[in-house]
């Protein structure tokens, strides 16, 4: 009776040690970390269709997206690291990330609001980038798991940090749905008027992450215009029309189509780095943004939002030194990003959709990559 009650124990608390073993193969352990203070974890969303999709709140990061193909084979399609150390030493800075208080350029970290001057971190010479020298990406933010498949995220930036007047209170849901879709909702309040451009940095590739480039992915934007840059990627405040020119993605065509066309345009972001102006409706809110098909796997991802622009990049920063999961480099353009935002450097063009809060409003942004095959 005695050994059998022993034996019973010892079953019980291996069980218990055990690891959840994710289908993404990584180690929910290998986040976790205490860092200021507050602890990092790692959380798993599922959907009833067999999707996984884990998020770090270190930086409100997709870390893994596990998506079937059109045999149903499952494969992790952002890059990204499988160890939270891997992602605090890293070059490359935004893989998967939850990017503030402000994605893409402000030129010479430099703005003014209400006839007050405020300078930011030029952690991006001669701008500033994402938020500055320690945005929104590299915080632990507050998490509470709901079910399955929604994740809140919760953080407090003080007054003034990296440069940003008002004490920001945002918050950012992930919803990982039954129709395949990763919905990404953010709100934020301030204490004093601000500028404020949240989105999501995650690195698409559709093969897989670290399987090749994203060159023959056929991407749909629908944007008629886009926003071009100088030599510093700073928004020339113009909008130009798409038509003949390599940024003309209306009738969908593979990114390598012309990406390396002799073109000041692609010149300036080394491939594409631009913002898009998306086509809007009248009264339109939530809109298809952008689709992107991968005719070899076929996965194909829809984009959607309530914002005006979004940024394609396509990965020309990488330089295969990037080792990320399961051993895998990241190459040059192997992965491409569409970032749903208000325009770059918007702060410093009042022709631009404004990117102003005030005390008293809600700031809300939606995002949703929604996966099928075809
Ligand atoms: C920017 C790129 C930058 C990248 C960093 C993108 O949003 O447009 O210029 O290199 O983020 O990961």
């Amino acid at each position: 009776m005695r050994i059998f009650t022993l034996i019973l124990l010892v079953t019980l608390t291996l069980g218990s040690c055990k690891e959840r073993i994710l289908k993404s193969a990584i180690l929910p352990s290998d986040f976790h970390q205490t860092i200021g203070g507050k602890q990092a974890k790692l959380f798993t969303l599922t959907n009833k269709n067999g999707i996984e999709m884990s998020v770090t709140n270190y930086g409100g990061r997709i870390v893994s997206l596990m998506v079937p193909d059109r045999s149903g084979r499952l494969e992790d399609i952002v890059l990204g690291y499988d160890k939270l150390d891997d992602y605090i030493n890293s070059n490359e800075q935004y893989f998967g990330a939850a990017i503030g208080r402000y994605g893409n350029r402000i030129a010479k970290g430099s703005f003014k609001l209400d006839n007050l001057q405020y300078n930011l971190a030029i952690n991006n010479p001669p701008n500033s980038l994402h938020g500055g020298a320690k945005g929104f990406s590299s915080k632990i933010w507050d998490a509470t798991q709901n079910g399955e498949n929604e994740l809140e995220l919760t953080l407090v930036s003080p007054d003034m940090e990296e440069g940003y007047p008002g004490e920001l209170k945002v918050m950012i849901i992930y919803r990982l749905t039954d129709k395949n879709e990763v919905a990404i909702f953010y709100s934020a309040s301030t204490s004093k008027s601000t500028v404020l451009n949240l989105t999501n940095h995650s690195y698409f590739n559709l093969h897989g992450a670290g399987n090749g480039d994203i060159l023959d992915h056929i991407l749909w934007l629908n944007a008629n215009k886009y926003t071009p840059v100088d030599a510093n990627l700073i928004p020339t405040g113009n909008l130009d029309p798409v038509t003949g020119t390599p940024f003309d993605f209306t009738t969908p065509i593979a990114v390598g189509a012309r990406i390396n066309d002799n073109t000041e345009q692609l010149n300036f972001g080394k491939g594409y780095d631009h913002n898009f102006v998306l086509n809007k409706k009248e009264d339109e809110k939530v809109s298809m943004a952008a689709s992107v098909y991968d005719p070899i796997s076929g996965r194909f991802m829809e984009v959607f939002t309530n914002e005006p622009g979004i940024q394609f990049y396509c990965g020309n920063f990488l330089k295969g030194k990037e080792v990320g999961k399961k051993h895998k480099q990241y190459n040059f353009r192997s992965a491409l990003c569409l970032e749903t935002q208000h325009f770059p450097d918007s702060p410093n063009h009042s022709e631009f959709p404004s990117v102003v809060l005030k005390p008293g409003e809600i700031y809300s942004s939606a995002c949703l990559y929604r996966f099928s095959v075809k």
